[in-house]
């Protein structure tokens, strides 16, 4: 059995982050989608939210189950005997970002890092820049499952964005 892990913060999830989900399923016979529970960061969904959107947008790949986690990702991966961490990558800053984390993952544990190319119709599209677009009243619908931009619309209109 392979098993894999694609973490991340995932405050909302993207069609970026679901086409690299279906992909990584295609590849392992196990995916774990893992949020992480920061204390130190506050998001604008809460993480059971997240994982319910998380759950919602992967529910097409019956290999994947979601789960939460705090402290060490290599510790989590460790423990339920995961392999691999795959991350999308959208261009060359992330993977700046990425490749001192893959590679101090892989000193602690020994877990390895994949990268999968972002498709190419995602890689402008984040989580923190849909947010900023609709908080402002901009049009974020093809970047977002359509229960992902309905639950980023009314939060937007609780907290009066
Ligand atoms: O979506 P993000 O915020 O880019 O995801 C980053 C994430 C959650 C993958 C990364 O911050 C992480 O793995 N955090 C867990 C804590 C940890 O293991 N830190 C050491 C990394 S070398």
């Amino acid at each position: 059995m392979t098993h894999a892990v694609c973490p991340g913060s995932f405050d909302p999830p993207t069609l970026g982050h679901q086409d690299v989900f279906g992909r990584v399923a295609a590849l392992f016979d196990e995916v774990t989608v893992a949020v992480l529970v920061n204390p130190a960061k506050t998001g604008l969904f809460s993480i059971p939210e997240r994982m319910e959107l998380l759950r919602a947008v992967s529910a097409q790949w019956p290999n994947i189950k979601v789960q939460s986690f705090t402290g060490l990702l290599v510790e989590f991966c460790v423990e339920r005997h995961i392999s691999v961490i795959v991350k999308g990558l959208r261009g060359a800053s992330d993977f700046d970002y990425e490749l001192p984390m893959a590679q101090m993952n892989a000193r602690l544990t020994g877990v390895d890092t994949m990268f999968l190319a972002a498709a190419p119709q995602y890689s402008f599209v984040s989580s923190s820049l849909v947010k900023q677009v609709a908080g402002l009243g901009g049009d974020v619908s093809e970047y977002l499952s359509p229960q992902v931009h309905a639950a980023l619309v009314a939060k937007t209109a609780m907290i009066g964005g």
